[in-house]
């Protein structure tokens, strides 16, 4: 039989990726990594092992030199830096840590302007209003300022901006922190049927482990990412010295 990690149907293939920000040491360090078309992901590790970096490669945030990544058969060093810009808007979505919401626009205004870049204009009021019924926000919120939202409504707005565009690719960065046990379940629970119904590749990343049942297959960064097992022994003894003085 096949395997479905190595076939041409991958998603996302990555291979001799290393990285680093500046002249500091190597952040990511990762040999071969794929993820099937259609796959559900969930990315683990601890706080520093590299998870939002990989994921803003990934979107094609971050560039690594001589990278070998590619995205829906893509390879994305063949890409200008506005090429990337443009297949993000189409084929990509992603949900940021720290959500990256325009604070100064309303919430229709931040997802009229991803459908923009995305080139998907075309009944935006009534799509958008669609997706956030389906991820339980009122409609009247968006006329709203996204500072004048709660912690978890923004973050349903980051994915529904990232959504908008119908993305074939779904990176999501730490999405659950700001919420309790209910919440998160009901979160995932509602990811996953937007990602089954919408045929939707999902790399969803956390520390938190507990959320790994939820997902068919899991990854592990500190098994994944060579750098970091050659960062961590250093960092723990650093952080013990800091412990002492
Ligand atoms: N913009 C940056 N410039 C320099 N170093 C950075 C930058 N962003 C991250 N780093 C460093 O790269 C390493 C990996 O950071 P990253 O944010 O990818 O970790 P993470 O696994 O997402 O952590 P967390 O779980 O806390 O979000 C860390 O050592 C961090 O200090
Ligand atoms: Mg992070």
């Amino acid at each position: 039989m096949k395997d479905p990690l190595t076939s041409a149907a991958d998603a996302i293939t990555v291979q001799q990726l290393r990285f680093s920000y500046s002249d500091g040491d190597p952040v990511l360090d990762i040999r071969h990594w794929s993820v099937p078309s259609g796959g559900r992901v969930f990315l683990r590790g601890p706080s520093g092992c590299g998870k939002s970096t990989l994921l803003k490669i990934l979107a094609g945030i971050l560039v690594a030199p001589a990278e070998r990544l590619e995205l829906l058969g893509q390879p994305m060093s063949a890409l200008t830096g506005r090429q990337r810009d443009r297949f993000r808007a189409r084929h990509i979505g992603v949900v940021f840590q720290q959500f990256n919401l325009i604070p100064y626009l309303s919430v229709l205004d931040n997802i009229r302007l991803a459908a923009y870049f995305g080139n998907s204009a075309r009944n935006l009021g009534q799509r958008a209003g669609e997706l956030l019924a389906r991820l339980r926000l009122r409609e009247d919120v968006l006329s709203r300022r996204v500072t004048a939202l709660s912690v978890g409504q923004q973050q349903r707005v980051a994915i529904a901006r990232a959504l908008i565009n119908g993305p074939q690719v779904l990176l999501v960065d730490e999405p659950t922190s700001a919420m309790d046990i209910a919440a998160r379940d009901a979160f995932i629970q509602l990811l996953m049927e937007i990602c089954e119904r919408d045929q939707c590749t999902l790399v969803f990343v956390s520390h938190d482990s507990a959320l790994a049942a939820h997902f068919p297959l899991v990854m592990d960064m500190c098994t994944l990412n060579r750098a970091w097992n050659v960062r961590s022994p250093l960092t723990t003894q650093r952080e013990a010295a800091a412990d002492v003085y």
